[in-house]
């Protein structure tokens, strides 16, 4: 099923767009909510990996992870990203371009709570990142915090989440002539442009 974009059938706010582009992918994808997030550090070395897309709302867009991770470094010193959805059952691409904010601690409390047993201990265990001796030295240290845990496992210090907040957005769509839809989104001050790009 390949869907064809007309400029005049999208949302004003790519935001809203996103959001309709990811229910149809949804049944469609088998895992519609994966993005690959773009980070850099400050002298601008690129890293690039795939978190899930857990909050989107007119702020933007939320994921979660481990706040001493390489990614979240990379954001301390360099507070933006870029993220790449795509859909391939749908032919269809979102590029996202934007400033990155940790989410407040209410908001990953809540999203925390969502989370089964087994990912909050692996998330209190696991230091992302960093190198670790073998598979054995992490399912002891798992072992140790699901020992030191009962069914309350609270949220730890060094985990949370973090808002892109976009000031671009891109839809693309392929077309079987190769001549594929991009329309690009850039935020202004008194709100969002809409362009077509050459594919
Ligand atoms: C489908 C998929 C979903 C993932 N979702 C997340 C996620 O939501 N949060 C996260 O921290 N890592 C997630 N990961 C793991 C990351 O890709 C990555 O390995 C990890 O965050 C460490 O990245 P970093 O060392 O660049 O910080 C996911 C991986 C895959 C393949």
């Amino acid at each position: 099923m390949l869907c064809h974009v007309d400029e005049h059938d999208l949302d004003p706010d790519p935001l809203v767009a996103l959001r309709a582009w990811l229910s149809d992918a949804e049944g469609v994808s088998a895992r519609p909510d994966a993005m690959t997030l773009a980070t850099a550090t400050a002298d601008g070395r690129p890293s690039a990996r795939v978190v899930l897309l857990r909050g989107l709302d007119a702020r933007g867009l939320v994921f979660f992870t481990n706040r001493t991770s390489r990614k979240s470094k990379e954001l301390a010193e360099n507070p933006r990203a870029a993220i790449v959805l795509h859909w391939p059952e749908l032919g269809r691409q979102v590029r996202v371009e934007g400033a990155v904010e940790p989410v407040s601690g209410a908001e990953s409390r809540a999203y925390w709570e969502t989370r089964p047993r087994e990912s909050r201990i692996a998330a209190w265990a696991s230091p992302q990142s960093r190198p670790i001796g073998d598979r054995g030295e992490l399912e002891r240290l798992y072992n140790a915090k699901a020992e030191r845990f009962g069914d309350d496992i609270p949220l730890p210090g060094f985990w949370g989440g973090y808002r892109v907040v976009p000031d671009a957005v891109e839809l693309w769509a392929h077309r079987e002539n190769r001549l594929h839809d991009r329309i690009r989104y850039e935020r202004t001050p008194t709100g969002w442009r809409r362009e077509r790009l050459a594919p």
